[in-house]
């Protein structure tokens, strides 16, 4: 079974399980963690080996499948019922970003289309069905980095947030695949880094793919970024998305919300980029998308050491919602959307 193979691969499925790079202990460590069944692949969702919404969705699909292999010689009915509670089970893990269900749903299709064959022949066409999903992905970002590449001029000095990298999805990126796309088009690039707190996805994680590239990249504090701007020292901002809602509003980490104000202030572009995987047309605007609140010990301290005081109350919602308005233009895999709006994610999905 082929997979395409990007050059930092978090995701890698061989011997019918999902071996994940833990996104925990990067860069200090180079860590392997093994799913052989949904129910670990859903523990890895949710304690964040594995994060960023294309690689969480592709990761329930290989969970579904590690588990359709576990369940290979058993009866029709009995294989069925495993697989609709290894679904279940994968939809707990995280709540806002939508390509998890969005994938669950792809295999839900997919292990119903094995109805007429055997468990053991079922588990195969169901392990194909996810390495196509894993496939798919990669081949939206390049499609997605080629065409975001043009609105990046060379020299440009790019400002990003979290992690929208290879290690947030099957590879080369969203956000950081337009990136890589413009410097493989021959422009001179270099990034800023935003060291997203609390989980510090910019200053781990960003950094040190940029690094593993040599694409030219600061990393700074998330207080810091309307100080760059406000210097002159950033041309244009983008970001990856977890959930596009049908009018354009668009969830990312926690902290794009206030970048997107900062960068209409400074007239600075603020793009997103994502794949068709992440728009929930269902939704009507950001209000209805669900925001993770994740566990106080984030805030008050970090690996181990904690410095706030204890019984101190805590906020830590993972997610915010930018509005549509304050996006320049969403990259997708079909190109590029200027001034989103409903009629423009409308007129997206017409042909998809
Ligand atoms: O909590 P995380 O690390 O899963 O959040 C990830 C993000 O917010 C990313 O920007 C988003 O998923 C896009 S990844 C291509």
């Amino acid at each position: 079974m082929s997979a395409v193979q990007p050059a930092v691969q978090t995701l890698n499925w061989h011997d019918h399980a999902l071996d994940l790079i833990d996104q925990r202990v990067l860069p200090q460590r180079f860590d392997i963690v093994r799913c052989t069944d949904a129910a670990e692949t859903a523990a890895a969702i949710r304690d964040m080996v594995v994060r960023g919404a294309p690689a969480i969705g592709c990761a329930a699909a290989f969970g579904v499948a590690a588990e359709a292999w576990e369940h290979r010689d058993d009866g029709r009915q009995a294989f069925e019922v495993a697989l609709a509670a290894a679904m279940e089970v994968l939809a707990q893990s995280r709540p806002t970003a939508i390509n998890l269900f969005w994938a669950i749903e792809h295999m839900r299709k997919a292990v119903a289309a094995t109805r007429s064959v055997s468990p053991r022949e079922a588990s195969e066409q169901i392990e194909q069905a996810a390495m196509n999903l894993f496939n798919a992905d990669i081949a939206a970002n390049r499609a997605m980095g080629a065409a975001g590449a043009a609105l990046v001029r060379d020299g440009a000095r790019i400002m990003t947030h979290c992690n929208a990298g290879a290690l947030a999805t099957a590879g080369h990126g969203t956000a950081l695949g337009v990136i890589r796309s413009a410097r493989d088009m021959g422009k001179k690039v270099s990034v800023i880094a935003n060291e997203t707190r609390p989980f510090l996805q910019g200053a781990r994680l960003t950094a040190w793919e940029m690094l593993q590239e040599k694409i030219p990249v600061t990393l700074i504090t998330d207080n810091m970024a309307g100080h760059m701007m406000r210097e002159g020292r950033v041309d244009m901002v983008i970001v990856g998305a977890d959930r596009i809602a049908a009018n354009g509003d668009t969830a990312n980490k926690i902290g794009t919300y206030s970048l997107a104000i900062l960068a209409k202030h400074h007239d600075i572009p603020f793009y997103v980029a994502a794949p068709l995987s992440t728009f929930d047309t269902s939704i009507a605007n950001g209000a209805a998308i669900p925001i993770e609140q994740r566990h106080a010990d984030e805030v008050t301290g970090y690996a181990g050491t904690r410095w706030a005081p204890e019984g101190v109350e805590v906020a830590n919602p993972a997610f915010d919602v930018t509005p549509a308005e304050l996006i320049s233009a969403i990259i997708t895999e079909k190109g590029v959307m200027l001034r989103p709006s409903e009629s423009a994610v409308r007129a997206l999905f017409k042909n998809a």
